[in-house]
């Protein structure tokens, strides 16, 4: 099957399109997610929330954010789809919703984001926008970027144990990777809450496949 016949933004040479940009097709693939993502987001945005929407799509998302934050700045990599939205909107483009077309990775942070969406449930970059949204001062990231479904709010700022000191459970890393800490012994119990760590057994191989 061709890409264009299911994802209708891709006219063209989607590979060299994505090359361009330092991506890769799968990166720039695009499809909603369903409404409860949506609401599940909305239901948790304030009117004092600055929103970073990376990989905004259709930008219905950003959209209905506008109507209910201060700002909101929403990214997506793809003309057509960027073009699209801008020419349903016309002059209705609400003035608090700034557009912008290209690479997240190119975007410098804006100073007063408090609250990242991510959902971008097969993207590679959370570590990345973790790391950028945490140390520009943002509280929450909403995305689907770690258990690649449904969407959680990652506390941004909260401090995270290493991965040694974590007692067994779920765990879920600052690196992006989610995983299981096994208990020394099945017989113990495990605690249901995901633990939120660093230095997890996927960092120290991504360390050791970069040296
Ligand atoms: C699965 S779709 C989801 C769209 C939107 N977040 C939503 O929930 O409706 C992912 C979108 O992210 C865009 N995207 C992926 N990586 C990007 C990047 N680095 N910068 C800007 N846009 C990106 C793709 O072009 C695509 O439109």
């Amino acid at each position: 099957m061709k890409w264009e016949t299911f994802a209708p933004q891709f006219r063209g040479d989607v590979a060299a399109f994505a090359a361009r940009r330092g991506l890769t097709p799968w990166e720039v693939w695009y499809a909603p997610y369903d409404e409860a993502v949506y609401a599940f987001v909305l239901a948790r945005l304030g009117a004092e929330d600055v929103v970073l929407d990376i990989g905004a799509g259709d930008f219905r998302l950003a959209l209905a954010a506008a109507g209910k934050v201060r700002k909101v700045y929403a990214v997506e990599v793809h003309p057509s789809l960027v073009a699209d939205f801008l020419s349903r909107q016309g002059s209705r483009l609400p003035a608090n919703l700034q557009v912008i077309c290209g690479n997240a990775l190119d975007f410098p942070m804006p100073p007063d984001v408090t609250a990242g969406v991510l959902l971008v449930r097969h993207s590679r970059r959370f570590a990345t926008f973790f790391a950028r949204l945490r140390a520009g001062g943002a509280e929450r990231l909403f995305t689907s970027a770690r258990w690649h479904m449904g969407v959680e709010v990652v506390n941004l700022q909260a401090p995270r144990v290493r991965f040694e000191a974590a007692p067994p459970g779920w765990y879920a890393c600052a690196c992006g990777a989610v995983g299981f800490k096994e208990p020394p012994s099945w017989r113990g119990s495990f605690s249901e809450t995901v633990h939120e760590v660093s230095d997890c057994p996927q960092c120290r191989l991504s360390k050791e496949h970069e040296a």
